[in-house]
């Protein structure tokens, strides 16, 4: 049955909603007009479109955002978890001043990429050795790469809901384009399902999870399934990969260091580049001196910018300034308070929803009878809160970043009680 017939409340709440944001934002739908000329549907990253149109950000400092007409926002999206430190830093500015005063990408080896990788192989503890790629995508693909060509075998098998980069998703709908792996897609935390598909052919080269789905909602493997995952390819000589692009903020080791799991290999990206465009991939030694150049059966991973010397400087900067052991800790602790005041409101509220996540990284469910009705009632939400100058993902999800202070989550706290309020007075009408 059409939503307007079961829920009209809700459904003419969400129309006011996005009235009102269509009225405050002429700016950013032009700005869109404009770009559908030149880039498809106006748009160049797909997770960034929401409807009716997604806002046109001008700039931003520290922990705020402003768009083309002039609104600001604070922000809780933190770029999709890449933008732990806040806009603006001025210790990443200098430090890519600083190297591209010495020139740009400079044609060999540099002083910066063993920099960057030492600190990140005295991170992880599966990190043997790293390579540097430039994108998260890049470096998923790679290490698929590396499993399948040491092992000799084909299959990968990933989970549903997963999201590794644009060419490796296993959210339904978005998993069109992937590449062409023989991927084996199950149950997320599940293993019973995994100790199947081992069983039914043990020719499996890689298993391929994230230790917390983000983009698929954030959902939290346990550490039973991670475990297991951790002996079944033990037992059959597959590669356990972790995904850590999102989680490796949990710990300064990561995910994998919270758990005591080591996977042999580990992805990361994000904010390890300090805020530019930025990928690794890296693992044992015996899985990774593969690449080493010099080997007679060396597997190639060339790229122009794996090495280039703006990301590689801010990259050190980044770590060195920033992600330190106690302030990754604390913005965990952060995240998880927030998390439970965020439940404690939807509790309180007796409206359906509720946030899910780990440490800083979380997303904001609606639970209603259908999809559709769910994802209006979270849109609702979140227009709502954007309407009060708290910024977070159309499809929920909220990254704390560095530069967040109290002030700002009292000052979110204080608009989600609105926000709630006016939602529960809507559902009330539907429910009379
Ligand atoms: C867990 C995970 N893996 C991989 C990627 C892909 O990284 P990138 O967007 O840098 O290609 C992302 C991006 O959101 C991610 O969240």
């Amino acid at each position: 049955m059409p939503l307007d017939r079961i829920r009209p409340a809700l459904m003419h709440g969400l129309d006011s909603a996005i009235d009102k944001f269509t009225a405050k934002n002429p700016q950013s739908a032009a700005a869109l007009e404009r770009a559908r000329a030149v880039l498809p549907g106006g748009n160049t990253r797909s997770s960034l479109w929401s409807a009716p149109f997604p806002l046109c950000i001008a700039s931003g400092e520290g922990c705020r955002i402003r768009d083309v007409d002039g609104n600001t926002y604070v922000d809780f999206l933190g770029e999709f978890t890449a933008g732990i430190f806040g806009h603006s830093s001025p210790i990443l500015a200098r430090a890519l001043a600083d190297a591209h005063a010495r020139g740009i990408n400079l044609s060999s080896h540099t002083p910066y990429e063993v920099e960057l990788a030492e600190r990140l192989v005295a991170r992880f503890p599966s990190m043997d050795r790293v390579r540097f790629a430039n994108s998260g995508t890049e470096a998923t693909i790679m290490a698929i790469t590396a499993a399948r060509l040491t092992t000799g075998r084909e299959r990968i098998i990933a989970f549903e809901g997963g999201y590794h980069g644009g060419v490796a998703t296993f959210i339904p709908g978005a998993d069109r384009v992937n590449a062409p792996y023989q991927f084996d897609v199950l149950p997320f935390d599940d293993l019973t399902a995994v100790q199947a598909a081992f069983a039914h052919d043990p020719q499996i080269a890689a298993v391929l999870v994230e230790p917390m789905q983000g983009a698929g909602g954030c959902r939290v493997a346990s550490t039973a399934f991670l475990a297991g995952l951790r002996s079944l390819c033990d037992s059959h000589g597959a590669v356990l990969i972790f995904d850590e692009v999102q989680t490796a903020r949990m710990a300064e080791g990561g995910m994998q260091a919270r758990l005591g799991i080591t996977p042999d290999m580990t992805t990361v990206g994000k904010f390890f580049g300090g805020g530019l465009a930025f990928g690794a991939f890296g693992g044992r030694a015996s899985i990774m001196d593969r690449f080493d150049p010099a080997r007679p059966d060396a597997l190639a991973h060339a790229g122009t910018f794996n090495n280039n010397s703006l990301t590689m400087a801010t990259g050190v900067a980044a770590i060195d300034h920033y992600l330190t052991p106690a302030a990754l800790e604390a913005l965990f602790e952060r995240g998880e308070t927030f998390r439970g005041r965020l439940n404690a409101a939807f509790g309180a509220s007796g409206l359906p929803f509720e946030a899910t996540g780990l440490g800083s990284i979380m997303n904001i469910h609606a639970r209603l009878e259908t999809a559709d009705s769910s994802a209006a009632l979270r849109r609702l939400l979140q227009f709502g809160m954007m309407a009060k100058g708290q910024y977070f993902a159309a499809r929920g999800l909220i990254a704390l970043s560095l530069a967040i202070g109290d002030a700002e989550i009292e000052g979110f706290f204080t608009a989600l009680t609105e926000v709630l309020a006016d939602i529960a007075g809507i559902m009330a009408e539907d429910a009379a």
